[in-house]
């Protein structure tokens, strides 16, 4: 059980839903048990949770704990993984907000909604994590309803400035350059995502592999085989692998990998085969 006192008040809504969903920090340590970091982000996040035990000591030397960060980088490689992730390790349940419930057509409603739902994630320790964040904080002067969208940003800037205490706030988004400045630069703490590298893949085909019957070095082979994918698309080939060795009731072989990567298509070779003029569709 979490330590933690709840967030008083009811969970904000809007349009009849709820603007965020709640997850527990057992639900957190379950989601995400099977975490592959960059070296970097490892280093990152391992300081980050240190410095959170630290904060009788910040507090002498007054020095303000980091309590935002910001993650930036492709589709399928951990940036929301790592949000439970991070709220599991600290103990902290994890407030994820529903941009659809969050976002109106008016916009005055959306920035009357931000500052509700920060003002709940500040009521209790949690974590707050604003997936897609560019939705709400695109710059400032790339957007075509600049007046409306500006206030909303202003809005955001103030709550961020405001968000003082126990809670942290997390946000991700795949479009760094559509981040406002101003924005950008109230994250103390930046963590950037990539597909993952050889080792990195190495590490994370093993997990998946885990006990399953298999051929003999398929881990490497598959390694090779599938660089340039994304760790969720590495979770779907070879989840599809795995169903097509069960249901074959053969072990873990290149071929089912290979034929595995012809029907899921990972998006990479998708680009490629565009760009070679093939038809896949
Ligand atoms: N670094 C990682 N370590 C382990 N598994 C991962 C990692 N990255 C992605 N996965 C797997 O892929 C799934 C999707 O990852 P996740 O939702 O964290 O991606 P994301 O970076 O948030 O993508 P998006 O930009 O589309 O939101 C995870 O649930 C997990 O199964
Ligand atoms: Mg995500």
């Amino acid at each position: 059980m979490s330590k933690n006192k709840q967030n008083s008040g009811r969970m904000p809504s809007s349009k009849g839903m709820d603007m965020a969903s709640v997850y527990s920090v057992q639900e957190c340590e379950c989601k995400a048990k099977q975490i592959v970091f960059s070296k970097d982000n490892r280093l990152i996040i391992e300081e980050f949770i240190h410095i959170r035990d630290m904060k009788g000591k910040f507090a002498e030397h007054d020095v303000p704990m980091p309590n935002k960060l910001m993650m930036f980088g492709p589709p399928g490689t951990g940036k929301t993984l790592t949000a439970f992730y991070l709220a599991g390790r600290l103990g902290l349940p994890l407030i994820v907000v529903r941009l659809d419930s969050i976002i109106n057509a008016h916009l005055g409603e959306t920035g009357s909604n931000v500052r509700k739902i920060f003002e709940y994630a500040k009521s209790a320790p949690c974590i707050l994590f604003v997936d897609e964040f560019d939705a709400l904080a695109r710059t400032r002067d790339t957007n075509d309803e600049v007046k409306e969208m500006a206030r909303v940003v202003n809005t955001l800037l103030q709550c961020i400035d405001e968000f003082q205490g126990d809670s942290i706030l997390m946000a991700a988004t795949n479009l760094e350059n559509e981040l406002d400045h101003a924005i950008w630069r109230r994250f103390d703490t930046k963590l950037v995502y990539e597909a993952p590298d050889e080792s990195s893949r190495l590490e994370y085909i093993d997990l998946i592999i885990g006990s399953f019957h298999k051929e003999d070095g398929i881990q490497e082979r598959a390694t090779r085989m599938l660089a340039g994918c994304s760790y969720a698309d590495i979770e779907q080939i070879l989840l599809k692998a795995k169903r097509k060795a069960i249901v074959d009731d053969l072990v873990l072989s290149q071929q089912l990998i290979e034929s595995s990567i012809q029907e899921y298509r990972p998006v990479h070779l998708r680009i490629e085969d565009q760009a070679l003029g093939g038809s896949s569709a």
